[in-house]
């Protein structure tokens, strides 16, 4: 199964990208999260995304796609796989329609309140880049491998209300392109966690009925 997650910063995705990625053993690929891991290790690439990342910006398009085609070439994608936050403007959607054909694509739907609210408590680990809610973590420390949670750099006030610009100028035009393929989810994506994740499984158990 090849799969998109699509919804605004905050909605969810890496959330809920990564319990049907489990469920349908699939890999995650969050583009997010591979241009952090470049960041950490300060790799060029790393460099690069720095600047656009910390003010809520988009990475260019073409930095994005050498990254997509180069994971999608593992072999661990033979059999399928999750999109995590790719494509997020209309030259990426066209450009990976020459690359793969998608099979479903989610779209989180959540109010721009909700995100804000979530955003600003979200803790990321600075060692294995886990995400949580300080609310579930007070303590500071990552429950996965026990290093430090931090507050991600686009995750300051201004940098979210940006990244929502961007989000409503750029990425919001994809469901009516997805739409327009008969290709489209969407789900609540302001409700409880797990009754997202529930929502989820079963459009996409319907949807391949
Ligand atoms: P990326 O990492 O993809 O960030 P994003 O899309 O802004 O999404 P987030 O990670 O902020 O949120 P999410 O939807 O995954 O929500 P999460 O599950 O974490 O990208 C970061 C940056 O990289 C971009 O701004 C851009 O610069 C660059 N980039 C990445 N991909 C790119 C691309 N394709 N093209 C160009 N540039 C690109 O949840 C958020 C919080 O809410 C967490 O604390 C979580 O615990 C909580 N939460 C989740 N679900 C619920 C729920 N149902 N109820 C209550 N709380 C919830």
């Amino acid at each position: 199964m090849k799969l998109i997650f699509l919804g605004p910063p905050g909605a969810g995705k890496g959330t809920q990208a990564e319990r049907v990625a489990k469920e349908f053993a699939i890999p995650q690929i969050s583009t997010g999260e591979i241009l952090r891991q470049a960041m950490r290790e300060g790799t060029k690439t790393g460099l690069e995304a720095k600047t656009f990342i910390e003010k809520g910006e988009l990475v260019p398009d073409g930095v994005i796609l050498e990254i997509v085609r180069e994971r999608l070439r593992q072999p661990d994608c033979e059999s399928g796989y999750l999109l995590d936050g790719f494509p997020r403007t209309l030259p990426q959607a066209e450009a990976l329609e020459g690359i793969a054909r998608i099979d479903w694509v989610l779209n989180l739907s959540v109010g721009h309140e909700v995100i804000v609210e979530r955003l600003s408590g979200r803790r990321s680990c600075e060692g294995c880049g886990h995400s949580t809610h300080i609310g579930l973590a007070p303590d500071g420390i990552c429950p996965i491998c026990g290093k430090r949670l931090v507050q991600r750099a686009d995750d300051a006030a201004e940098a979210v209300e940006n990244r929502l610009r961007v989000y409503d100028a750029q990425t919001k035009p994809l469901i009516g392109f997805y739409e327009g393929k008969g290709r489209l989810l969407t789900v609540d994506g302001g409700l409880p966690i797990d009754e997202v994740t529930a929502t989820i499984f079963s459009a996409l158990r319907r949807a391949a009925e």
